[in-house]
């Protein structure tokens, strides 16, 4: 496996065990008894950013941008470990274009998953600076992601920056501010 570069920071030891179904390849189940007590716990290496990244990448070659020729990928990877891609869709009448990141949101939501762990961007011709998710796709990120929903803005699958949505959306309006659950 290549090393990605920046580190990938969800390559980390997890002790929940709601992470048990993951996409990869590595899961290894440790135990160690200490003097009588016992600790089980699951060590889960999620996908490098830099293969979310070139799925990113990949799906821009859907988009449909006829208007801006500004195509966009987006690849969401789900707490389950699924990946769920989308493009950006425009319309004629403007308004009713779907970003690429709303597109991969939806189809994910629409398919019953609600927890995400990461979400890969690329946008704009090669070469182009990083394209970031727009304000609009940083609200509805937030409305399933939360604050620590990482955010790969990709131009390449090896030259990629990551943010925690909350660097990108600060004082973030969501759920919590009309008091209820979701
Ligand atoms: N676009 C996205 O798909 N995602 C973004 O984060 C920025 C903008 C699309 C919308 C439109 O089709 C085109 O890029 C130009 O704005």
């Amino acid at each position: 496996m290549k090393k990605s570069f920046p580190p990938n920071p969800l390559q980390k030891t997890l002790l929940k065990p709601r992470f048990a179904r993951f996409w990869g390849y590595i899961g290894i189940l440790q135990a160690f008894s200490f003097g009588g007590a016992f600790f089980i716990f699951e060590r889960i290496d999620y996908m490098d950013f830099n293969i979310l990244a070139s799925k990113a990448i990949e799906a821009k070659g859907m988009a449909y941008a006829p208007y801006s020729n500004f195509h966009v990928g987006a690849a969401l990877l789900t707490a389950g470990g699924d990946v769920y891609t989308g493009c950006n869709v425009e319309s004629a009448a403007f308004s009713p274009t779907c970003c690429a990141e709303r597109t991969a949101l939806v189809k994910a939501v629409s398919c019953g998953e609600r927890d995400f762990i990461a979400i890969a961007v690329a946008g704009g011709p090669d070469g182009a600076d990083y394209c970031y998710p727009c304000g609009v796709c940083r609200q509805m990120l937030y409305e399933f992601g939360g604050d620590d929903l990482q955010v790969i803005v990709a131009k390449t699958a090896d030259d990629y920056k990551t943010h925690n949505l909350s660097e990108i959306l600060p004082y973030s309006f969501g759920a919590k501010d009309l008091g209820g659950t979701k």
